[in-house]
């Protein structure tokens, strides 16, 4: 099957396809902790261990964007000590590994509500964000106090007092326009949107820029997704014809080819 470059032919294929932005939501630590009758706060512990790999193997892997859900707007409803172990964990994480994803050339940069979260969180995020603006490499996107709707209800807020305002047309509102007023301003969409623990839901996360992303869902828990975890969810990505309303290139016919290459 030659003359097809880019995204594999055959399931059988292979070949992992890098793509630009993978988003991925970490779920199964309290799953795997209790397989192993640990604490749930042992299993998050533990997915901060996997947290630190996907951060390697991702700059490793060339992905220029990884967005980590790391914590969302309806976590708030577990009991009032994992939400401070998870509030705990996000500032070991940033204090104790900061300075290495600086050496890394990791640029950090968070998405979620600010409005609270505790002011030394939001002061640790702050910083994550500002010394690392200048790094050229991987885009760590953590995805805290993050909800899809609270950021689509924002950014229709915003808009809405710019019309208010008499600063925009109702007309000149357009996708783009939305895009750019998200948490995500800055961030391509995601090209492949991957969830662990085998649970197949979304969880109110980048519902707008989802819009095309390839659902990638793995069985494993998060604590246990490994180098070779993500060699095989790059795999399954490579075997995937993204065709964004079009046809494969397979699929044209000599007549479409024609059309669709406007010659
Ligand atoms: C993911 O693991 C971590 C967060 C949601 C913060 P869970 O804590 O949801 O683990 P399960 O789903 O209970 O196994
Ligand atoms: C989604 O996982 C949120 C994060 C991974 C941070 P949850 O475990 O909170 O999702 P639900 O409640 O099972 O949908
Ligand atoms: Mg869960």
């Amino acid at each position: 099957m030659g003359g097809h470059t880019g995204i594999a032919e055959t399931p059988q294929t292979r070949t992992m396809v890098v793509p630009r932005h993978l988003a991925v939501i970490m779920d199964g630590n309290g799953r795997w902790a209790k397989s192993r009758n640990l604490s749930r706060t042992q299993g998050h512990r533990q997915g901060v261990v996997a947290v630190r790999e996907i951060v390697a193997n991702a700059a490793d892997l060339g992905i220029q964007y990884l967005t980590l859900f790391s914590f969302s707007s309806e976590n708030w409803a577990r009991p009032e000590s994992e939400v401070r172990d998870l509030m705990g964990l996000l500032k070991l994480f940033i204090r104790k590994d900061l300075s290495t994803l600086d050496k890394q050339n990791v640029r950090v940069t968070v998405i979620g509500g600010r409005n609270g979260l505790a002011p030394d969180i939001v002061a640790l995020l702050e910083e994550a964000e500002s010394k690392t603006c200048k790094n050229t490499g991987l885009t760590l996107v953590i995805a805290f106090n993050y909800g899809a709707r609270q950021e689509l209800v924002e950014t229709f807020q915003a808009l809405a007092r710019e019309v208010q305002a008499g600063r925009l047309a109702p007309d000149a509102i357009d996708e783009g326009m939305i895009s750019a007023s998200l948490y995500s301003a800055e961030i391509p969409d995601p090209d492949v949107i991957l969830r662990t623990s085998g649970e197949q839901r979304l969880s109110n996360f980048l519902l707008w820029q989802a819009a095309y992303s390839e659902f990638i869902f793995v069985d494993c828990f998060w604590p246990d997704f490994d180098r070779r975890q993500l060699e095989l969810a790059l795999e399954e990505y490579g075997r995937r014809n993204r065709r964004f309303g079009g046809l494969a290139v397979d699929d044209l016919t000599d007549d479409a080819q024609v059309v669709a290459t406007g010659s």
